[in-house]
């Protein structure tokens, strides 16, 4: 098993080396690429060091079984072809085909066998907020069909990239010595502020990221259920969180809700008030499965339910997601 990421340098790229050594991902072999800007670059990974190679159009996928690509939708876009020209499975953690017909959106607890559809060999991650969603909402649904959701999201600065955590971490310190903070990966200083902007705005008033939900959470669950999102950048360093309402085609209790979230793949059921136990950022970064908490009943609608969700969007919400489905391949035969 041969093994490239591409983006390696990145957030989510640094994370890939940790989840494949955690989980212990079977490979025997390594290649790493980047961009002119970290090529020679060199990292270790299970004790052996490895050099980053600069992507570039010619040959250097032949051989490699699966790529982990991370590199923005834009390098996704140009490169998938030099990719996938000799067969590597593509597994894409940008937004450039998660809506395309013929690339499967995959979540492993969700639909697994979705990714051996893969006509272009591009399998697409969904976006980070999307997948924690809809791990939660797939255990509702097996109980009950989810008609709407209403979300907002608390999303942290890694969410965009190693350089706005770093710009995060600069701005408390600018601030602190009095200083004029940077403001150049968000659009306003984000220490000390929440942001209701998270990408760029549509037509209809929504954002891209708020129209992701939408449409990616429909074709993961191969559902009709309407969606509608607000997201909000907040200066939490990992993980992102979520309020989540949503009407079910019966009324669900909060029993019934608990021992669906309790019992769902991928979940942790974290809620009791009583002891002000309930999913926090700063204690869920770094963890794999997607916390459930807040759980109580709309008391405007007999048929919603809300809860608060919280999960590593570096983790679950890339990295994990993809080697999860690299190894659902592994295990049905379907690569090497
Ligand atoms: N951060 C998250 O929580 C998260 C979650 C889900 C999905 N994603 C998606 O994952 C992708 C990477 O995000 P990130 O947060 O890791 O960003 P990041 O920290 O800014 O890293 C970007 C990576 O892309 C590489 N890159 C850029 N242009 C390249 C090119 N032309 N050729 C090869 N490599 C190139 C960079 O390499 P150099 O250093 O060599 O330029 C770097 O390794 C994005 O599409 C993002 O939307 C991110």
């Amino acid at each position: 098993m041969k093994v490239a990421i591409v983006g390696v340098s990145g957030a989510v790229g640094q994370e890939f080396l940790r989840v494949l050594d955690q989980r212990n991902f079977p490979m025997d072999d390594l290649v790493l690429f980047g961009s002119s800007r970290s090529a020679g670059r060199v990292y270790e990974f299970r004790g052996k060091q490895y050099t980053v190679k600069e992507l570039k159009h010619n040959d250097d996928f032949k051989g490699i079984d699966v790529a982990f690509v991370s590199a923005g939708a834009g390098t996704s876009r140009e490169y998938e072809k030099t990719i996938t020209k000799f067969g590597t499975v593509m597994i894409d953690n940008s937004s450039a085909f998660r809506m395309d017909s013929d690339v499967p959106l995959v979540v492993p607890e969700v639909n697994p066998e979705d990714a051996l559809d893969r006509p272009r060999s591009v399998i697409a991650n969904p976006n980070c907020t999307t997948i924690q969603m809809v791990v939660a909402l797939k255990a509702i649904e097996k109980i009950s069909h989810i008609k709407r959701v209403h979300v907002s999201t608390y999303q942290a600065a890694s969410g965009a990239g190693a350089t706005a955590m770093a710009e995060l971490v600069k701005q408390y310190e600018q601030l602190m010595k009095g200083e004029e903070p940077t403001v150049e990966k968000f659009a306003y200083q984000l220490a000390y502020n929440v942001i209701p902007h998270v990408d760029v705005f549509m037509d209809n008033g929504y954002t891209k990221e708020e129209m992701k939900m939408y449409n990616e959470t429909r074709k993961i669950m191969h559902s009709d259920v309407e969606v509608s999102a607000t997201c909000v950048r907040v200066p939490v360093m990992r993980a992102h969180s979520e309020a989540t309402w949503i009407e079910t085609e019966r009324p669900i209790s909060v029993e019934e809700a608990r021992q669906a979230f309790a019992t769902g793949e991928g979940l942790v059921l974290m809620d009791n008030p009583a002891e002000k136990e309930y999913p926090m950022p700063l204690f869920i970064a770094d963890h794999d499965p997607v916390y459930v908490g807040r759980i109580r009943k709309d008391i405007s609608n007999p048929n919603g339910l809300t809860f608060w969700t919280v999960s590593d969007q570096i983790k679950k919400g890339a990295a994990l997601n993809a080697v999860q489905i690299a190894e659902y391949l592994l295990k049905v035969g379907n690569i090497k």
